[in-house]
């Protein structure tokens, strides 16, 4: 058979033409199949031409199932079927959850978060797609884009946080990171912008459940994110569980063919979520498996997960015309875009040669250990107590995640192998001199004996992997049952306790605030998190992770968050004084963007370049930061902005810019920040984008309650500066 589609000199939509005008309807649906971990027994499938794509994961819930992990001669093995003995010799798309990291493992999203560094994510996401690349899988399902608000929904561990622009910047840098500037490069794979969209809004933080929004918080919350991962090339889309008040997104025409495919111009690929075609039927919208089948290709789902809806419907619905042939085409087309430029056809069988020679890297592992290092969050530090100081000789190391190992990696770790973990003790015993007596006893009444003769201790509580991730969301934010006493009883004894919290989400820590005197949060922080935590409470490192999610005082305050509105009574500054409830102040425990470091930096009073900027403007800040301290620090100086009286309420700050800084003792750096007119664009009465002219204050601050405005002011016409909105 004349081949011309294998002509790679041929551009790809010419490429694509060629190979849709031979294949038939049959051929044409089987691109859509998607299986679940492809074996022999597919290869009749395969052969017919009725399997496009396929994805390695334990089951309904892989983020916290461990499976046999993937082969790259079984992967070929298939693959070989699938191009050498089916007529046309399409090549199959191979699919995991490589969320933050293969074997190299990363701390979760959330963490990754707290670096504020969108350098670091995309180095680990480059680092994961080599690896993953190396094992022969083509196509990662992240990164996560779901804005959080709710910590009692365990997904939050896969989320980059809160804030819109923040998540924004780390898609892109995700994106970058897994794809690089060529998918066909062979350490390259296709990254996924999911849960396409507003998964995170799921009400009472209860996985799957109902979201209840408006569409302005939908476009100017929700979708941000995802467009940020659209401009940045991101070559498919996940389509969420949920629906959007009343429409399941899986069949949401409007979010997937209208916004995403037309108006944002997105040319890859949507894949729904697992076996949530058939899903719609659960949600009360389709009748029986033809309708889901119809209603989801026509809303845009190109890829069916696990369901085989489509695969064994969409013949008679394009048969009897329910279906548009087009509306089939379009998916292919997209689906065979995404297998060019992987260069799939030209190169089926990727991988390394010996994959094991590509894992955990020295350079991989640093990274990782960085990484991890700037993911710390040091919420309390009295007196200084941390850095350990070089005197401390006798240490005591408690609590349940002491020595953990796999515990450390977080959900969502399909390929990380707990001996390659390097626990906080075995790391500890590595950064401390040999005249230090480190006593390690896990059981409490053990270490209260050893308590009285140690000058600190060090106590390790937090979460189980299994506690977080999917289907996984829990009523109380508090410690684990137990925890919090073991905190307490030390307390009692009265030698310094730092409280080293590993977890998956914010929690309430009200109750180990009041009994330790330092608290450093490692949001589940990877293969290196041993080493990440010693280096940190040694001092080799600073403290300088920030928080990408409120930290509440009580579990009954979220869902909680910074950009959230006036309202019509907005409380006024002492928190303490005036609050909402009657047992309880409003304000968070711990704020967005909130970190304590090992030195103190100084912000000067921020110099605008005007105090007037048209509204199709540009407004320059300069700011001089200082560091006043006698240890080296990385501040992660934020700039947030409020728009004071617009056509529709306007949350009391929105983070629109950020900047890290190291500086050395005595060091002043002057940071410039540029914002443009457009960035504070909002869904105007009509939802267009639109920017308004009127009165702003502005923020150069440490965190999300810090800090005096200065004020300007947006002159001229309102402008759409996003016809694509
Ligand atoms: C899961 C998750 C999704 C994941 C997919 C494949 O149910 O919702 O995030 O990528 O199925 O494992």
């Amino acid at each position: 058979m004349n081949k011309p589609w294998m002509n790679a000199a041929l551009p790809v939509e010419a490429r694509i033409d060629a190979l849709l005008e031979v294949m038939t309807p049959a051929e044409k649906i089987g691109q859509t199949q998607q299986v679940r971990n492809i074996n022999p027994s597919h290869a009749d499938a395969l052969r017919a031409g009725s399997i496009g794509s396929a994805l390695f994961a334990s089951g309904a819930w892989a983020g916290n199932e461990r499976d046999g992990g993937v082969r790259l001669q079984a992967l070929h093995a298939m693959q070989r079927v699938a191009v050498e003995e089916s007529r046309l010799g399409i090549p199959l798309l191979y699919a995991r959850d490589v969320i933050h990291g293969h074997r190299t493992v990363f701390p979760i999203p959330l963490g990754q978060a707290a670096t504020w560094s969108p350098d670091l994510v995309r180095a680990g996401a480059r680092i994961a797609a080599t690896e993953a690349a190396a094992e022969g899988l083509h196509w990662t399902f992240t990164p996560m884009l779901d804005i959080v608000r709710d910590p009692r929904w365990g997904r939050v561990a896969e989320s980059f946080g809160e804030d819109p622009h923040l998540c924004g910047e780390l898609a892109r840098a995700a994106v970058r990171g897994y794809q690089g500037d060529d998918l066909a490069h062979p350490e390259s794979i296709a990254a996924c912008a999911k849960h396409f969209a507003a998964y995170g809004g799921a009400e009472g933080g209860r996985d799957y459940n109902t979201v209840d929004i408006g569409p302005r918080s939908l476009r100017d919350t929700y979708l941000p994110p995802f467009r940020a991962a659209v401009r940045a090339g991101v070559a498919t889309v996940m389509a969420s569980f949920n629906e959007i008040d009343g429409m399941p997104v899986t069949a949401h025409r409007e979010l997937l063919r209208q916004t995403l495919k037309e108006n944002w111009g997105f040319d890859g690929l949507v894949v729904s979520d697992w076996n949530a075609v058939a899903e719609l039927i659960a949600h009360g919208v389709a009748s029986d498996r033809r309708a889901a089948g119809k209603l989801a290709l026509d809303a845009g789902v190109d890829i069916d997960m696990v369901s085989n809806i489509f695969l064994e419907e969409l013949a008679g619905l394009v048969e009897s015309g329910d279906v548009s042939a087009s509306a089939l085409d379009d998916a292919v087309r997209r689906i065979l875009r995404v297998k060019f430029r992987l260069g799939l056809f030209e190169q089926p069988m990727r991988g390394h040669a010996d994959p094991d020679t590509v894992f955990l890297q020295a350079p991989f592992r640093q990274a990782a250990r960085q990484a991890a290092a700037e993911s710390l969050v040091l919420l309390e530090n009295r007196d200084g107590l941390l850095p350990l100081r070089a005197d401390t000789k006798r240490i005591l190391l408690t609590g349940p995640l002491a020595s953990a190992d796999q515990a450390l990696f977080g959900t969502w770790t399909l390929d990380g192998l707990a001996g390659d973990v390097v626990t906080l003790e075995k790391a500890l015993r590595e950064g401390l001199g040999k005249d230090v007596d480190l006593r390690v006893k896990p059981f409490v009444d053990e270490a209260l004996l050893h308590a009285r003769s140690c000058d600190v201790a060090l106590v390790c509580v937090g979460e189980h992997p299994s506690r977080g991730g999917e289907a996984n969301s829990v009523v109380s934010l508090e410690l684990p049952a137990g925890q919090t006493e073991i905190l307490e009883a030390l307390h009692r004894i009265g030698l310094p306790i730092v409280a080293i919290v590993i977890a998956g989400r914010p929690l309430d820590l009200s109750r180990v605030r009041s009994y330790a005197d330092a608290i450093l949060f490692a949001f589940h922080p990877g293969v290196e998190g041993g080493h990440a935590i010693a280096d940190v409470l040694l001092g080799h490192h600073d403290a300088c992770g920030r928080l990408p999610m409120s930290f509440p005082r009580h579990g009954g305050q979220v869902p909680l968050y910074y950009n959230h509105k006036s309202t019509g009574r907005p409380l006024p500054p002492n928190q303490h004084v005036h609050a909402r409830y009657a047992d309880s102040s409003d304000a968070p425990l711990y704020p967005f963007g909130y970190g304590l470091g090992y030195t103190r930096f100084a912000y000067g009073t921020p110099r605008l370049s005007a105090e007037e900027i048209p509204t199709d403007g540009e407004l320059r800040i300069d700011i001089d930061i200082t560091n006043h301290g006698d240890r080296p620090g990385i501040e992660t100086v934020q700039v947030y902005v409020r728009d004071l009286c617009a056509s529709v309420t306007r949350p009391v700050r929105e983070l629109k810019s950020f900047a890290r800084v190291a500086l050395v003792p005595g060091e002043t750096r002057t940071l410039a920040f540029a914002i443009q007119a457009a960035d504070l664009a909002f869904s105007g009465p009509d939802l267009r984008a639109r920017v308004e002219p009127g009165e702003h204050h502005l923020w150069v601050a440490a965190h999300a309650l810090a800090g005096e405005p200065v004020a300007f002011r947006l002159t001229g016409p309102v402008v759409y500066p996003d016809p694509g909105a």
